[in-house]
């Protein structure tokens, strides 16, 4: 892929404090990341809900790119809380 540059960390967990602050998020709730790259947003919700000890919602990545969508499945493999699926976010169905 030419010219990709994932959000900066700084940026991402100000953009996810601001979704989040002050809302109660349960685990039965579903967050999609509609291009998720390798997986920044997904990791600054990861790194909130941490700090705030808060539950995780359940969080779906879908990546068009092969190599950043493995990416960043390795990443989140092992996260029970975290599913990313390779493909096209306007045409994947929920299931
Ligand atoms: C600007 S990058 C942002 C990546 C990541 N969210 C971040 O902030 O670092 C946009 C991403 O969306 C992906 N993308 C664009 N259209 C898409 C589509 N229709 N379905 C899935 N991914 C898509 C691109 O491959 C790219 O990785």
């Amino acid at each position: 892929m030419r010219g990709f540059v994932p959000t900066p960390s700084k940026l991402v967990d100000h953009m996810v404090s601001l979704l989040f602050e002050g809302r109660i998020v349960g685990s039965e709730e579903h967050l999609l990341d509609p291009g998720c790259g390798g997986g920044a947003f997904i990791k600054g919700i990861l790194r909130w809900s941490a700090a705030a000890r808060t539950q995780l919602p359940h969080i779906t990545g879908i990546e068009l790119d092969r190599q950043l969508a493995l990416e960043a499945n390795s990443q989140f493999r092992s996260n029970p809380h975290v599913s990313v699926l390779e493909g096209d976010f306007l045409r994947t169905r929920a299931c």
